[in-house]
């Protein structure tokens, strides 16, 4: 009897607890860069409760990871999505294959290049200007400022830096790799030679010039730092931040699906099991990243209507925007063989931030033809395409803003000296095929389509000539090898450049913050248009990339969203 009396008490308390426990209150899809910064952030209030839910594993003991040495050792292995991209329409046929993206916690910052540059207030202002008043170059360099903890090269590295241009709180280390070997103040001093600048630092929202990039990592031992290791694991203990491994998410549960107001319940997801399970929360945010997150927006019935209609998708919200406007950084590779033989590796981890060569560009008259150069992209809503005529002016003027220069060496002899495209033009597209919830997306780059963006490579390889051809650079070259030397000319270039041009594995934009009228898909506040509570917080929302690396800016925008989100109390 006495038994039986507790057992029920027992089963009561059981249930009333059951009774009595909270949904979740964020359910993140996505255990990446911008997902666990999100999470950590949020989890700082114990009172609420974040699930994340992450496709890969936890990456830990993977010395691809975090020994720097062995960057782009784990791409094409388990802890890399490889996504295909669809060939290309010009040159006809030309394929780049699989692209990587990290499926692992810490998501791309765990398999990335490494490198810690942020982007000029004007470009963030540019980010507000389309209609995201909360957006702004100082907002955004504060929430990025958050994530840094810089340390400081020795004094005798011989490498110029600001240290109010970096955070020194954040939960990620950045650093310098080692010291300035000879070549690369040559280097610095041709640029400055043929009429650049030389800036003692970009990293504090004004690139302007030539100056040393940090890479995300220790110094001390070289270690990579990644959302994982500076917003995960030192907190794992924390109760209310679970992260669930080996769960994909494939689809958003709807409550009610009413257009304008779809409510979300939850996140249907397979398990490591393949079963399929479904976890509810009061706020769903997407962090699947570029390719990752407007998939699951189109599987849910949030996307192109007439698209989703032809798969057999019943819409929920007409938002033709997911999928589009993605925009990767093209690079060409310049090579030049040098007189000497440098050690193996003294070059390979120096990057040099030749983002944006004003004085240089300007000097050379012809940036005043690139107006007519800019045409409608066939793929470009004719929406945006009028916002992006507006900023067209600035954009022109920031012609050297667009052209991101880096150095690195391939081999013991030879310079390779990169044209990246930091501002494309050329809009490219990632939509489902199937409702295969686990089925990757076709990923359709596009880049290269815009004039504008094939010429202006064109012009950078030609400046790189030129900044070679320049004391005291000039003095360590013997040589040029690609392309080869009888290429010189604009078209020569842009031929050169359209067979060879490689991604910079820098996607953003498939789920702009933008105005929807311009084809965005989340507002100011992140959270996806016609819904009431699903968000999208990784690289997807960038509408127009910065002039730089994109890593920075995704932890600001996570960092930036746990601010929007504690301010408007969403939960
Ligand atoms: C590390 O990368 C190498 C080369 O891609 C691969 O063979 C190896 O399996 C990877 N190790 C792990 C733990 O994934
Ligand atoms: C950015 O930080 C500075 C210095 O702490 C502060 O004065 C300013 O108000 C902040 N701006 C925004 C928009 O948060
Ligand atoms: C800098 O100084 C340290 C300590 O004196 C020394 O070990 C190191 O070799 C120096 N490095 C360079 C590049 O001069
Ligand atoms: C690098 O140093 C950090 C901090 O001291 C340490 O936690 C980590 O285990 C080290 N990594 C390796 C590979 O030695
Ligand atoms: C999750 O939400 C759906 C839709 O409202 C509901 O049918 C289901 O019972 C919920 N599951 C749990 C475990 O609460
Ligand atoms: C679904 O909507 C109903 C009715 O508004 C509400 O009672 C319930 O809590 C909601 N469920 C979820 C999982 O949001
Ligand atoms: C929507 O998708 C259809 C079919 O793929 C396409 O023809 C149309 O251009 C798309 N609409 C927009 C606004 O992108
Ligand atoms: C769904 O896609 C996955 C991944 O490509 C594949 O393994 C699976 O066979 C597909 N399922 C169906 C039913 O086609
Ligand atoms: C290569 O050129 C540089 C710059 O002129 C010079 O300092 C260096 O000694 C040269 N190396 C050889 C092996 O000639
Ligand atoms: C450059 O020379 C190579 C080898 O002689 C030749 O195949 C190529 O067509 C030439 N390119 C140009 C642009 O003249």
């Amino acid at each position: 009897m006495s038994t039986l009396i507790r057992t029920s008490g027992l089963l009561a308390a059981l249930f009333s607890c059951a009774s009595s426990v909270r949904a979740t209150d964020y359910l993140i899809v996505g255990g990446g860069t911008a997902g666990l910064t999100l999470a950590n952030r949020l989890t700082e209030d114990p009172s609420v409760s974040v699930l994340v839910l992450e496709a890969g594993g936890d990456g830990l003991g993977n010395v691809n990871i975090s020994d720097i040495a062995l960057i782009g050792a784990a791409w094409g292995t388990q802890v890399d999505w490889q996504f295909p991209i669809e060939p290309f329409p010009n040159p006809p046929g030309r394929n780049i294959g699989i692209v990587p993206r990290g499926k692992v916690l810490g998501g791309s910052s765990a398999i990335n290049g490494d490198v810690w540059s942020r982007g000029d207030v004007r470009d963030y202002a540019q980010w507000q200007g389309l209609g995201n008043p909360s957006w702004g170059s100082d907002a955004v360099l504060n929430a990025s400022f958050k994530s840094e903890h810089f340390f400081a090269p020795p004094s005798n590295w011989s490498i110029d830096y600001i240290s109010s241009d970096h955070g020194d709180t954040g939960p990620l280390p950045t650093s310098f790799d080692a010291p300035a070997p000879p070549i690369h103040e040559a280097l610095i001093e041709s640029v400055v030679n043929y009429g650049g600048v030389r800036s003692p630092d970009n990293e504090g929202g004004h690139v302007d010039g030539i100056s040393w990039a940090t890479n995300a990592r220790l110094p001390s031992n070289a270690t990579r730092a990644t959302s994982a290791t500076g917003y995960y694991f030192p907190y794992s203990y924390r109760k209310n931040f679970q992260v669930k491994l080996f769960s994909q998410a494939t689809r958003i549960i709807w409550n009610s699906t009413s257009q304008g107001n779809a409510v979300a319940a939850g996140v249907e997801y397979v398990d490591q099991q393949g079963n399929t399970q479904v976890a509810n929360a009061t706020t769903v945010v997407l962090a699947g990243g570029v390719w990752g997150s407007p998939p699951i927006l189109e599987r849910s019935g949030v996307g192109n209507k007439t698209l989703l209609t032809s798969l057999g998708i019943n819409s929920v919200v007409d938002l033709p925007g997911v999928g589009e406007n993605m925009q990767e950084q093209p690079v060409g590779v310049m090579e030049f063989v040098l007189n000497s033989s440098l050690p193996l590796g003294v070059l390979t981890p120096f990057l040099l931030n030749l983002e944006s060569l004003q004085q240089t560009f300007a000097k050379d008259g012809d940036i005043n033809t690139l107006n007519s150069l800019f045409v409608k992209p066939d793929n470009m809503p004719e929406a945006l395409f009028q916002t992006y005529q507006a900023l067209y002016q600035e954009q022109a003027a920031w012609f050297e803003g667009n052209i991101n220069f880096a150095t690195s060496g391939t081999q013991p002899t030879v310079l390779a000296w990169f044209a990246g495209l930091g501002r494309p033009l050329s809009r490219g597209t990632c939509h489902i095929t199937s409702t295969n919830g686990t089925a990757l997306p076709a990923v359709q780059y596009n880049w290269l389509t815009a004039e504008f963006d094939l010429y202006a490579m064109a012009v950078a390889c030609q400046r790189i000539q030129n900044f070679a051809s320049t004391p005291p650079l000039s003095n360590w070259i013997a040589g040029r090898l690609a392309p080869p030397a009888n290429v010189t000319t604009i078209e020569e270039f842009e031929a050169f450049i359209l067979e060879t041009a490689f991604q910079g594995n820098h996607p953003i934009g498939t789920a702009a913050m933008m105005p929807q009228a311009d084809g965005g898909v989340v507002d100011n506040n992140l959270k996806v248009y016609g819904t009431s509570n699903v968000f999208v917080v990784d690289a997807s929302v960038m509408p127009i990339p910065t002039s730089s690396h994109p890593q920075a800016n995704v932890y600001a925008i996570a960092e930036r969203a746990a601010e929007l989100f504690k301010a408007s109390g969403h939960v």
